[in-house]
């Protein structure tokens, strides 16, 4: 049985940020929002409180009973985690004086403490609360302090409890990853043995177990989560797993044929399907965005499931889902938000499909799903591209989408990324691309004056495609790919750089 950490969600925003931590330690664990606190059985070795932007003070805060952990089992609570613990224990916990956030440095470390050891006594650490712990809980002890925090840790005597109003789990704590490991390890006796290989294998094993000789289906994207979910069923049930993989002629430049090629060479059972006549015939005269994305979304449906219905007696529906499109995390502006958003990578499918779903990747963070790709050797090209929106090109053609346009602008998008390629760039980039624009303008060549389309390049950095910044990429580089897109790419005469962030921008231009 997998051994795992329970991180209880009181709704901070680093929630996540713990998980990641621990999961750094080769250590399994999951999150919960505070009040779905689950059965805690022998394969949990201890629990973690998330922080909250609650005060334990407000009527409505997370008040939830920790009952039923049982005696024992170790605890750490994290700034609102070690008030709730305190004020639920007989503490104190008052509005600060002055709210406690940034940089801090401890000024006594009780370093015998086993959550502290190896904890140097100035060590720095992050701080980011209104309240303020001004007596530890009854039975506690005092294990750190800053100048201006007393109580910055505690242990409750005798017991594996512990907390700390600082945040451990953020690269600004400088020796957080220590703390948490000394609770991991030393404290949970956890065995650091959740590796990506330790991750293959039990997941085959289990897939073997739920599918026996059932046959799946899979929508194949080119993506990175498609490609190794569908590996993990590879390795598990060989032939009977079905992919399929759509053009729906929004493709990249000689992406179908590209990708295709590299499936099969990875083994995969593998139909390529090329429907791109149907797509353009669905976009045709659309130019409202959500109108091409459903047209799209339909005709992908549509396709898939003729397909399914040539494999005899297919049963179960593999997706690509990963672990942040599951976590049901507990919202700010009050109680565990009800919903879990539901990413279906094949656009969701309709109710008489009667498909049951299997998702071998819905506990991993993405970096974690190429961690385990490169463990059943997927290639680095494959495993480091781009996220490329479902829609394609045709989010990135502004208005109505024609074959005409989409061979143009996969022309310029061409030039571009095998640029970033060319010049070691690709990698240092999350997400780029073209922009066909709606615009016509003047230009000059030779002696001839002209009258073509504009596109315009993206390139952003980030970490989830929540919020983005634009790269600053070299000027030189820059006019570069202009000069090579203008005079290569017949039909376009201005290229811009796009420099917006997101929020207020999104990286789609529709
Ligand atoms: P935005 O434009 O919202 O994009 O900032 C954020 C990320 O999501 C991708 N994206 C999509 N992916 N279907 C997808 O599969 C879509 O309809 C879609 N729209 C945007 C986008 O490429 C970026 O990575």
């Amino acid at each position: 049985m997998q051994e795992k950490i329970i991180i209880l969600d009181f709704g901070s925003q680093v929630t996540q940020l713990i998980a990641r931590r621990v999961r750094e330690q080769n250590i399994y664990c999951e999150i919960y929002p505070y009040n779905k606190l689950p059965e805690i059985d022998e394969t949990v070795k201890g629990v973690i409180l998330s922080g909250s932007p609650y005060s334990v003070r407000d009527e409505e805060s997370p008040n939830p009973d920790l009952s039923i952990i049982p005696d024992g089992m170790p605890v750490l609570g994290i700034c609102y985690g070690a008030q709730f613990l305190a004020h639920t224990n007989g503490g104190d916990v008052y509005q600060s004086d002055t709210r406690e956030y940034g940089r801090a440095n401890l000024s006594y470390v009780d370093n015998s403490n086993p959550l502290l050891k190896g904890i140097p006594s100035d060590s720095q650490v992050w701080m980011s609360h209104g309240d303020t712990i001004n007596t530890p809980p009854a039975g506690a002890t005092i294990i750190c302090s800053t100048e201006d925090v007393k109580v910055a840790g505690y242990q409750f005597d005798g017991k594996d409890i512990f907390g700390v109003q600082f945040h451990p789990e953020v690269y600004h704590s400088k020796d957080g990853a220590t703390m948490l490991k000394n609770f991991l390890v030393d404290v949970c006796k956890c065995s650091q043995d959740w590796t990506p290989d330790s991750f293959v294998d039990t997941t085959v094993a289990d897939l073997k177990e739920q599918l026996g000789n059932d046959k799946v289906v899979l929508g194949l994207s080119g993506g990175v989560d498609s490609s190794v979910a569908a590996m993990l069923l590879h390795k598990a049930i060989g032939s009977n797993l079905y992919c399929i993989f759509v053009n729906n002629g929004l493709l990249r430049k000689n992406e179908f044929g590209a990708v295709l090629e590299q499936y099969k060479g990875l083994g995969l059972n593998v139909k390529g399907v090329d429907a791109s006549s149907k797509f353009y015939e669905a976009l045709a005269d659309l130019s409202d965005p959500e109108k091409k994305r459903k047209a799209i979304g339909n005709a992908f449906i549509e396709v898939f499931d003729d397909e399914s219905h040539l494999i005899e007696d297919v049963t179960w529906l593999a997706q690509g889902t990963i672990y942040p499109d599951v976590i049901e995390s507990v919202s700010a502006t009050g109680g565990p938000s009800a919903t879990i958003k539901s990413h279906h990578n094949v656009g969701g499918l309709p109710d008489y499909m009667k498909l049951k779903i299997v998702e071998p990747l819905r506990s991993l963070f993405k970096d974690e799903v190429r961690r385990v790709g490169r463990a059943m050797g997927l290639d680095d090209e494959l495993l480091g591209r781009h996220p490329f929106p479902g829609p394609g090109l045709a989010i990135r053609i502004l208005g109505d989408v024609t074959a005409e346009k989409v061979r143009l602008l996969q022309e310029v998008d061409a030039i571009f990324i095998n640029g970033l390629k060319d010049n070691g760039l690709y990698d240092d980039v999350w997400q780029a691309g073209a922009m066909l624009l709606p615009v016509k303008s003047v230009g000059v060549m030779g002696d001839e004056r002209t009258y073509e389309n504009a596109v315009a390049l993206r390139a952003v950095e980030s970490t989830d495609g929540m919020t983005a910044d634009w790269v600053h990429l070299p000027y030189e580089f820059l006019a570069k790919v202009s000069n090579d897109i203008i005079n290569k790419v017949v039909g376009v005469n201005r290229v811009v750089y796009d420099i917006s962030s997101k929020p207020p921008a999104t990286i789609e231009w529709e």
